[in-house]
């Protein structure tokens, strides 16, 4: 039986939803396939860690009830790039596990199955990645509540430029949680400042504003390299990505390596 689950692109808000401010994400036409098959035991058929071993079984616990499968995995995202990968192996388990024992989930049931991967995975999860691993789409997320579908006018280009480094999301999002117990009054205007760039985003996509979404994408960033998440090569991206005509750039996911997502003119480009 199989399932696959999508990747994801945060727009903004990266790590500030974690701690409850409001955040937008894009789910991304790149995925990862899950199969699996009745056996004995637990059996991988690719190479894998401890967390990845421990999300597994509460997966295939919660959707099939009980770990007896083989599984194998082929994926068009890379892991620990700060694109979900993670979230979309975690919906696509759940998908597969639980067709293996004669279900079918919803969008909904798929994302709270992958969940408690990502409890594994993060540590303390937003909930935002596993979210656009099974909807997809363009989300207005919001810890704990439906996210929602955005309007969006016109057309908008993103490029995902990938820094070539791997970033660990369970540790970054430990490093978050620190600065905001040892700063909380400057932790908490920076989610009022947050909060606000969500608000002008919604707004900057539903009126196809895109030089509008570029200048708040960059205030974000600013936010995040205060938080210590940017890299030496980030900041390249980020700077070569502006001196070429992106109208924003800024860390997408975890950071601390990982990718850069940047806002570009009509003519998508690659580097
Ligand atoms: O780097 P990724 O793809 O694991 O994304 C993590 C996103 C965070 O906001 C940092 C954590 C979360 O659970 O929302």
């Amino acid at each position: 039986m199989q399932g696959s689950g999508y990747g994801k692109a945060i727009l903004i808000g990266d790590h500030f939803v974690v701690h409850g401010a409001r955040g937008i994400a894009l789910g991304i036409p790149k995925k990862t396939t899950v199969t699996v098959e009745r056996a004995a035991s637990l059996r991988f058929l690719f190479e894998c860690g401890d967390m990845l071993k421990e999300a597994t079984r509460r997966i295939l616990k919660k959707v099939a009830g009980n770990t007896d499968y083989e599984v194998s995995m082929e994926s068009e995202l890379q892991p620990s790039a700060g694109m979900g990968w993670s979230a979309s192996y975690s919906v696509a388990l759940a998908r597969a596990g639980a067709k293996a024992a004669g279900k079918e989930l919803t969008r909904r049931q798929a994302a709270d199955a992958a969940f408690e991967g990502e409890k594994v995975f993060h540590g303390n999860p937003s909930g935002i990645d596993n979210t656009l691993a099974a909807f997809g789409g363009v989300m207005l997320f919001e810890k704990g509540k439906e996210a929602e579908p955005l309007k969006v006018e016109g057309d908008f280009h993103f490029v995902i430029a990938n820094s070539g480094k791997k970033g660990t999301t369970k540790e970054l999002v430990e490093k978050v949680s620190l600065l905001k117990q040892r700063e909380p009054t400057l932790f908490g205007e920076m989610m009022e400042e947050e909060d606000k760039i969500v608000g002008g985003a919604v707004t900057a996509l539903g009126e196809g504003n895109a030089g509008k979404l570029g200048e708040l994408m960059n205030e974000n960033h600013a936010l995040l390299e205060e938080l210590g998440l940017s890299t030496p090569i980030i900041d390249d991206i980020r700077r070569i990505a502006l001196e070429n005509g992106a109208l924003g750039a800024k860390i997408t996911g975890a950071g601390g390596g990982g990718v850069c997502i940047r806002s570009a003119r009509m003519r998508p480009w690659t580097c």
